[in-house]
């Protein structure tokens, strides 16, 4: 069995997640479950990101210690992804005792291989990034990450030898055109931040204190994200007395990340890694963002959403259809509540429910409810080309899940659903129900066997349509299989092959439809009302 392993950033854990915060996890599990489906051994890993100043302000500010503080946080973290049958098998906290004695270990080799030296910083000082700036990195005096001020500061401080490694960071670049996708978030980094010369970065702080502190010159404390990068490898173990894990799982399959953090993870990472002497991970995602009209989601502005505010009144499903769906490749995607409310009223009811409830009820009408058998492509054209539709919207699909495309995967599968809605209307079902005056026994029997014909093929693409949703519309898959009488139990990846293999079914019932029309104004007004609160 291969594995698979798959992980998301560790969240900052500083406060309640949005939907946009909630997009990197909902990817990364859809993805996990979609290799798990395909018969991978996949592993999928989250957490939080505990230490820094960031969070010993935060914590202060909830008059908590700081573990009291991320504590608390990592459980309610814990819940949500809980609540959003998020279906990671590792978390990873940064205050585990055995990362940050990992940490240690892997900071001191650092310094022991001249990797890392002793110098002084002085420069700007983006808190909440937790990042330090250049002058000519600053956009109009500001973060060129968050747009925030910044402030002056120095202090004496460890630096890690990013200079050194340039040169063989560009060459693993070019060499492993996999490494960055999409392919234009390398060459960003390239232009912005290896071509005009890498810096030294600088891995300690003296200035507060809550983080792990550098074993042989405690009063430094270890720069967060030095702290928080290595956990793709702490978490399995690595530089512990049990390296099991680490030596199944690593390297990485996919790791997730927003735009926002690219740069961390696109050069720093693998330079910490090639420093360990260990292999990169073969694909780093990089995803562009969930936007609001007015710009980003925030509170200051009042144009945040909750993800239990959507999943309460419109379901688990509905919630991660619409975030997956609406964050392209090349841009971020934009939450409207007219946007949610359509995509909802067409994609999931009229495109996607109307198609299983029509044909659930003609098989009832014409058939009792029992799938009929027919013999071979009795509608010729009509039949071989739906074939071809469905057979090759799952190459399609899998290839586009493979380039970490997903909303257009799922815009891929929603071609066949509009293409089987069309289906119906081409053999058009109910006329081949008539009896036609004065026709021959032959013309009967055809006329019979075209009609079993569309039902077995609408069956057939539903069954296709309810397992290549199932990576994110799970709920949805089962009541899609239900309905049709199919067991749900275990399907997996390789009943696309055979989707056409229909022999289990015995009697299908109709149900209720499984997504029920919108009133457009009213659910409109009531997710502005959400906004604002
Ligand atoms: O960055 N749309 O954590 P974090 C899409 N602790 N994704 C968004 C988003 C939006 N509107 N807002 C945030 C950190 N995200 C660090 C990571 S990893 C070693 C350390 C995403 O809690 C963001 O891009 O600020 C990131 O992938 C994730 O939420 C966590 O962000
Ligand atoms: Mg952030």
């Amino acid at each position: 069995m291969d594995k698979f392993y798959v992980t998301t950033p560790i969240y900052y854990p500083s406060g309640k997640f949005h939907i946009g915060t909630a997009y990197t996890e909902v990817l990364a599990d859809a993805i996990k479950r979609y290799k798990t489906l395909q018969g991978y051994d996949a592993y999928m890993l989250t957490g939080t990101d505990e230490h820094g100043q960031k969070i010993e302000d935060k914590a202060k500010e909830a008059n908590l210690s700081p573990k009291e503080y991320v504590d608390l946080q990592a459980d309610s973290a814990k819940k949500l992804w809980k609540e959003m049958k998020i279906n990671y098998n590792q978390y990873i906290r940064t205050t585990d005792d055995l990362h940050e004695k990992a940490v240690g270990v892997i900071f001191e080799k650092f310094l022991k291989q001249g990797d890392i030296y002793k110098g002084e910083y002085e420069g700007w000082y983006c808190k909440p990034c937790e990042s330090y700036f250049t002058e000519t990195q600053l956009v109009d005096g500001k973060c060129p990450d968050c747009g925030r001020p910044v402030e002056k500061m120095k202090e004496e401080a460890y630096f890690f030898n990013m200079k050194k490694y340039a040169d063989r960071l560009l060459k693993y670049y070019d060499e492993h055109p996999d490494f960055v996708k999409p392919a234009y978030r390398k060459n960003e980094m390239i232009n912005n931040f290896i071509k005009p010369g890498l810096e030294d970065l600088c891995v300690t702080r003296t200035s507060f204190d809550w983080g792990i502190k550098v074993p042989s010159d405690p009063k430094h404390v270890i720069y967060v994200w030095l702290d928080a990068l290595t956990n793709y490898i702490t978490a399995l173990g690595y530089a512990s007395n049990n390296e099991e894990l680490f030596n199944k799982f690593w390297p990485a399959d996919l790791q997730i990340v927003g735009k926002d953090i690219a740069r961390f993870h696109l050069i720093y990472w693998p330079i910490f890694l090639m420093a360990l002497d260990l292999t990169l991970p073969k694909t780093i995602l990089v995803h562009n963002w969930i936007t609001m009209k007015d710009g980003k989601m925030s509170k200051s502005v009042g144009n945040v959403i909750y993800p239990e505010q959507l999943m309460e009144r419109y379901g688990l499903d509905v919630t991660k259809y619409f975030l997956l769906r609406q964050v392209p490749v090349n841009s971020d995607g934009v939450f409207t509540p007219e946007e949610f409310v359509e995509r909802y009223n067409y994609n999931l009811c009229n495109d996607l429910s109307n198609l299983l409830n029509r044909t659930v009820s003609m098989i009832n009408k014409y058939f009792d409810g029992n799938l009929p058998v027919y013999n071979g492509n009795p509608n010729d054209e009509i039949d071989i080309s739906i074939e071809k539709e469905a057979e090759d919207t799952v190459k399609e699909f899998e290839n586009l899940m493979e380039n970490c495309e997903i909303a257009n995967a799922i815009q891929r599968i929603w071609g066949l659903v509009s293409r089987t809605n069309k289906y119906i209307d081409e053999t058009s079902p109910w006329s081949l129900a008539k009896e036609v005056d004065g026709e021959s026994e032959e013309e009967r029997k055809l006329r019979k066997e075209k009609l079993k014909s569309a039902m077995y093929h609408l069956v057939a693409n539903l069954k296709e349509i309810a397992i290549l949703i199932r990576p994110f519309m799970e709920e949805t898959s089962n009541n899609i299989l239900r309905q049709l009488g199919i067991s749900s139990e275990n399907i997996t990846w390789n009943d696309l092959k055979d989707y056409k293999n229909l022999q289990d079914i015995k009697v299908i019932e109709k149900g209720e439809p499984i997504f029920m029309r919108l009133d457009v104004e009213e659910e409109i007004e009531y997710i502005k009302g959400l906004m604002q609160k």
